[in-house]
């Protein structure tokens, strides 16, 4: 049966090295007539300079030669890398086993014997140029493989570098968000100080006054007191005592300073206590220490809050008080505090002259409550309602608002694991509310 050799796009080289040029004429001729080019080579030197010349598909190799004998081309064929794969049929008259052994030891890949049988040759090279495609084959699908591997190992590669990069620009952002709170918090414990300054001011004022006044009546009752003595002194019956000292008493209104003392140590009391009270809603508001989170009652918060935005608010608005019944939640209380001085002063900062601020709580469901600030200020137009939360945004005047006050409370609130609604209407005015789960680890559900 003949088997024909295969038909790859290119012509398939075989490369003849035998010194017998009668022998090679003959083989050279069928095997062109059958499709093969034909290189030829009349000794092993030769053979191998043509073989690493042309690279054939195949070699057919005849044994004896003089000079270099098939066996040691075969060997020096094998030691050279541009071409040590090229498969070797061995043409030999040997037919001892210890030859044909030595041949395949020598990394060929068959042999045929001499005489040549023309058929068989041209079946054996079929076959091994079947092979050899394979094996050509299989070694562009490893490469491709091998560079696909490498171009996914590089992607991959590239993806960590790029994981990391972005894991560092995370913990930067944090970092910068955290110097923004930290610095927006010093703006407005700033901007507060003066209003609290003017704060404790006023009754320290008043409690001077009062000083003031209180030994101006000491010094009158002394006074009183020396005239009685001179009068017990001088006198030589009991009435003339007594007129002298209703004559003293009336002298120094002893009537009105005593009333008058009473009103005096009641409103510096008042004055004390509102000073104690300012100083405690500081410590309050701030937590001083405490950057845990912890379960806190959310009015007590509201309530040093406004104690602490009471100067940016007494003079524009009345503050209605609507609070439902509240549980304690865990939270970070100075930072929500935070949440709820910025909009408070936003919503003082959106009356213009006189208006009213309203602060409603309420319990939500599924363990959600809600904060409430409402003012009848000027209201947000539609156009700018979804800007308000960008860091930066203000429409108030250059140097006035650094606009991050929403921005800031949007990120506290979400830290909480909750969210702020807004509804507002221009000139009637707005409504913040806070939703805050009650335990920001068990939160379920929207609230
Ligand atoms: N209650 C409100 N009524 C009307 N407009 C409001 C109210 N709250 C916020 N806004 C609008 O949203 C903008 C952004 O508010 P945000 O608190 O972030 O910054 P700001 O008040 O301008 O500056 P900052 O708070 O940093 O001093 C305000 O400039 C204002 O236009
Ligand atoms: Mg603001």
């Amino acid at each position: 049966m003949k088997n024909k050799p295969p038909e790859p796009a290119e012509v398939p080289t075989i490369l003849i090295v035998d010194d017998t040029p009668a022998n090679v004429a003959v083989l050279a001729d069928y095997l062109e007539d059958h499709g093969l080019r034909i290189v030829v080579a009349q000794d092993g030197q030769e053979g191998l300079s043509r073989a690493e010349f042309v690279k054939p598909d195949l070699i057919l190799l005849d044994i004896m030669m003089p000079g270099m004998d098939g066996f040691e081309t075969c060997r020096l064929l094998k030691e050279n890398p541009a071409i040590l794969d090229i498969p070797v049929i061995f043409m030999t008259a040997l037919t001892d086993t210890s030859n044909v052994v030595k041949g395949f030891q020598l990394g060929a890949v068959d042999y045929v014997t001499k005489p040549i049988q023309i058929e068989e040759v041209m079946a054996r090279i079929g076959t091994h140029l079947s092979l050899r495609a394979m094996h050509k084959q299989l070694s562009a699908k490893n490469l491709m493989l091998g560079q696909e591997v490498e171009t996914r190992q590089l992607a991959e590669e590239a993806l960590r570098a790029v994981s990391v990069e972005q894991r560092s620009l995370i913990a930067k952002l944090q970092q910068a968000h955290e110097q923004l709170l930290q610095s927006e918090k010093m703006a407005s414990v700033g901007q507060l100080a003066a209003g609290i300054a003017h704060e404790i001011n006023n009754p320290i004022g008043f409690l001077n006054s009062n000083i003031g006044t209180l030994q101006d009546y000491i010094d009158t009752l002394f006074e009183a007191l020396d005239s009685c003595g001179d009068a017990m002194a001088r006198a030589t019956n009991r009435e003339e005592v007594v007129a002298r000292f209703e004559e003293v008493k009336a002298n120094a209104e002893i009537d009105f300073l005593k009333n008058d003392i009473v009103d005096l140590m009641r409103e510096s009391k008042e004055g004390l206590k509102r000073v104690k009270d300012i100083v405690q809603a500081l410590k309050d508001f701030s937590h001083v220490g405490e950057a845990n989170w912890l379960e806190a009652d959310l009015h007590k918060g509201l309530e040093s809050t406004l104690n602490i935005v009471n100067n940016e608010i007494k003079y524009k608005a009345t503050v209605v008080r609507e609070y439902g019944d509240l549980p304690p939640v865990r939270c970070l209380a100075s930072q929500l505090n935070q949440v709820f001085m910025n909009l408070l002063v936003n919503a003082a900062q959106a009356i213009i002259e006189a208006g009213t601020i309203t602060i409603r709580t309420g319990n939500g469901t599924n363990g959600w409550v809600w904060v409430e600030i409402c003012d009848t200020g000027s209201g947000i137009p539609p156009d700018i309602m979804n800007r308000i939360f960008d860091p930066f945004f203000t429409t108030k005047p250059v140097g006035s608002g650094t606009g991050l006050g929403l921005s800031l409370s949007y990120g506290i609130v979400h830290k909480h694991g909750g969210r702020i609604e807004v509804q507002s209407e221009v000139n009637k005015g707005s409504c913040f509310t806070v939703h805050l789960p009650v335990n920001p680890d068990l939160a379920t559900g929207p609230g």
